[in-house]
């Protein structure tokens, strides 16, 4: 079926179906606010509150972190800039559609380069590709963190195991010494308090155990010399894991009061530390998310 266009709030939104299975992406941010596979399931969380009307990042759905993660660069807004400005379409296929956005749109003074960012949405019957490129297409190089800030639809928290965390580092955001490394022993990790780790390096497949369904988040990460190159070199990314429980979520307007109960972001990226892009390449960030 082709892909079809709707406006919501005054917001441009794309419906991609494939097989029996949808996605919507809002050209607001890039952001793809559903994916429901062919066998019913519905793998992407979005608040009951967040803001579809274009004045504010989404909450819930797929944000698109650029060129930061957090705020090391105090005059940007935290995970910068790509998450709530309107992106271009580019083009569509039966089964995708990519959308980009580049200096010749948005700029920052604190972050004054020239860059080209590409994400391909592609649905098939039981998965959700999507993948994020980042192109230096200036003179300079740049430093930049990008991530996929995929909030996971996990129905119950209480009942949810998130599995591939072990033996990998991570940075924990909620302790005093944020970047002091721990290192993850749990083969099975539960969700029960407010929870902000970066695992530092790891890429690949995590899956989550929920009451009424495996989500399999796969996150990996490479190095191309040009977008027309026939060859890409992988490269180590990281997974963060986030739920912001209940006092947090009651003190952001746009996160339903009890919807921490029913989410957990499952984000790839490269944000442990800034990576250096020198002219005319491009740095590849692809999620896919499935059900099994
Ligand atoms: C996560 C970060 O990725 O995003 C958290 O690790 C942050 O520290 C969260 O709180 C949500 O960020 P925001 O800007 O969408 O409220």
């Amino acid at each position: 079926m082709p892909v079809s266009e709707v406006e919501e709030n005054g917001q441009k939104k794309l419906i991609i179906e494939k097989d029996g299975a949808k996605a919507e992406v809002f050209l607001f941010g890039a952001t793809v606010t559903k994916f429901e596979t062919a066998s019913g399931h519905s793998l992407i969380w979005c608040s009951k509150t967040a803001k579809l009307d274009g004045t504010k990042a989404i909450r819930g759905g797929i944000p698109l972190v650029f060129p930061q993660f957090g705020q090391p660069i105090k005059e940007m807004a935290q995970h910068g800039f790509a998450r709530n400005n309107v992106w271009s379409c580019a083009s569509k296929t039966d089964d995708s559609v990519t959308l980009t956005l580049d200096n010749t749109k948005v700029t920052h003074d604190a972050w004054p380069f020239a860059y080209k960012l590409t994400f391909k949405v592609s649905v098939e019957a039981e998965k959700l590709v999507t993948s994020y490129y980042v192109q230096n297409i200036g003179s300079d190089s740049f430093p930049f963190h990008c991530l996929q800030h995929t909030y996971l639809n996990v129905g119950d928290i209480t009942g949810t195991k998130v599995i591939g965390l072990k033996s990998n580092r991570f940075l924990d955001k909620t302790s005093s010494d944020v970047t002091s490394l721990n290192f993850e022993t749990s083969e099975s990790a539960e969700i029960s308090a407010f929870t902000d780790r970066v695992y530092v390096g790891l890429g690949g497949e995590v899956k989550v155990v929920c009451p009424s369904k495996t989500i399999v988040v796969e996150g990996r990460a490479s190095y191309w010399s040009t977008l027309e190159a026939s060859e890409s070199v992988p490269m180590a990314s990281d997974t963060v894991v986030w739920n912001p429980w209940e006092a947090n979520a009651r003190g952001m307007a746009d996160f339903d009061d009890e919807g921490y109960k029913e989410m957990l972001c499952i984000e790839p990226g490269l944000v442990s530390a800034f990576h250096k892009l020198e002219p005319g390449k491009v740095m590849e960030l692809t999620q896919v998310l499935g059900v099994i």
